[in-house]
């Protein structure tokens, strides 16, 4: 992003004229610069949920939101559809800026699998926590922990140190997503395979069971691999920018991204994809209609909502939509099964595309819609969706953290506030408040 010097923008108020810096970015979009106007003028901007408000310069994911187009450095996500990368290939990528040789790969993965094993206090802790723990609230425990055994690599400025913290967290997250998961079923902690590439030793951390090995099937594991892709970034999204404001404090990585878990586990933002299965169940099972489901959406004084559609920034079908809706049609037809959810989840969406409230307001499937029945062929039980979408999106959190950090001009968030409670008040001391 550049400053676009014969470009000024003007705010004129109480008869005086305040010249203000326009940022124009790659695409030729533009954005005033207004970091200096409450030094400058003591004046503020108000944009709660910060819809018009960019919060830093990034190179690292582009999204046209009218156009449905999401690139990872630069690179349009349909290429890493069929025939895929790794998923690691694809987080190096994202965290290092470029696409790894060969032998950066390897190393690369090297290190991800020296670090796969938890250390025995945290793999006890498993044993404490209630068995029907919602696996999110210990991913996000487990990933602040991993501060209390790993405290060697928390010092900031240091790339090596970085990378060492920023691959074990990597790898240990899925350690601890699939032992989350065996805890809730009461099953013992299986080891992870050093011989197996990441998403297969993921699958196997979850469904092996001891003295049977569970067979991985190439489309599972490639289904896998391409879920964990297409959630691996999405700018500047609310999980990402927890990541980024705590991280803005110079907490350390660990600490960061277990704030990134817990902003993800929202029904508004990652929680979705589990709110969608709840719905096409629900349709399924006869608790309403497809034709309920959309009447509920679109009455306003009902607060139900047609969870997997809308985006705060796409206006148009969110491109990740459509790759694992053809994803889970490929996975079905490849193990010969079908499941009923799919053909639900077409049909509301056919009911949307006819429906004027949806095509005004331009809402369309987001990411949450399909990636369910996608996981669900797959194995995953409901309770993971989420941890799954963690785990994909961390090489993001991580990218976006040390992006933050390389940056020179890095200060701490600290937004202002419009102040509308009483000013001098007088303390009422207990006795005389009745
Ligand atoms: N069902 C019914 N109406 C909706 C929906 C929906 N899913 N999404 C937006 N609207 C309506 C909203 O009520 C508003 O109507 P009106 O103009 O009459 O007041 C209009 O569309 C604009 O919506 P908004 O709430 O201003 O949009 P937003 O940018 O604040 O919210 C959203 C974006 C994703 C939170 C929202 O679309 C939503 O709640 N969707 C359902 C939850 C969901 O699927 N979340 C996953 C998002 S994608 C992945 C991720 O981020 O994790």
């Amino acid at each position: 992003m550049s400053e676009n010097i014969s470009k000024k923008a003007f705010l004129e108020i109480d008869g005086k004229r305040i010249e203000l810096p326009v940022l124009t970015a790659s695409d030729g979009s533009q954005s005033v610069d207004v970091s200096k106007l409450y030094d400058s003028h003591g004046i503020t901007t108000f944009d709660p949920s910060l819809n018009s408000t960019s919060i830093c310069q990034s190179a690292i994911t582009y999204i046209d939101g009218d156009k449905g187009t999401l690139c990872y450095r630069g690179i349009p996500i349909e290429q890493f559809d069929r025939p895929r990368p790794n998923f690691i290939e694809v987080s190096y990528l994202l965290i290092f800026g470029t696409l790894p040789t060969r032998q950066e790969l390897t190393d690369f993965r090297n290190r991800l699998t020296s670090h796969e094993l938890l250390h025995e206090g945290l793999r006890r802790q498993f044993g404490d926590v209630p068995p029907k723990s919602p696996p999110m609230a210990i991913l996000s425990a487990m990933f602040s922990q991993l501060a209390c055994y790993h405290e060697k690599f928390l010092p900031l400025g240091d790339e090596e140190l970085f990378v060492e913290a920023a691959t074990r967290l990597i790898s240990k997250a899925r350690t601890i997503a699939a032992y989350a998961y065996r805890r809730s079923q009461g099953l013992p902690f299986t080891y992870p395979d050093p011989a197996l590439l990441y998403c297969a030793n993921f699958l196997h951390l979850m469904f092996s069971i001891p003295y049977q090995q569970y067979i991985i099937g190439e489309e599972i594991e490639s289904a896998m691999n391409l879920v964990l892709i297409l959630h691996a970034d999405h700018e500047q999204n609310c999980s990402t920018t927890a990541v980024r404001t705590v991280g803005s404090a110079k907490a350390n990585l660990f600490a960061a991204c277990a704030a990134g878990v817990s902003a993800l586990w929202g029904p508004l933002h990652g929680g979705a994809n589990v709110e969608v299965m709840k719905m096409l169940e629900k349709i399924y099972s006869g608790g309403m209609t497809a034709e309920d489901c959309i009447a509920a959406a679109k009455d306003k004084t009902n607060p139900f909502k047609l969870f997997g559609f809308g985006h705060r920034v796409y206006k148009n079908y969110d491109p990740r939509a459509k790759i694992l809706q053809a994803a889970a049609e490929r996975v079905f037809a490849q193990l010969r099964t079908n499941d009923p959810l799919l053909d639900i989840a077409r049909k509301l969406e056919e009911l949307t595309l006819k429906d004027s409230y949806f095509i005004d307001r331009k809402l369309y499937p987001n990411v949450d819609f399909y990636s369910g029945i996608l996981l669900r062929a797959i194995g995953i039980p409901t309770n993971m969706f989420t941890v799954i979408f963690a785990l994909g999106r961390l090489p993001g959190w991580i990218a976006q953290w040390k992006e933050l950090h390389d940056s020179p001009s890095q200060k701490i968030m600290r937004p202002r506030q419009i102040y509308t409670g009483g000013i001098q008040k007088n303390y009422v001391p207990i006795e005389k408040r009745g």
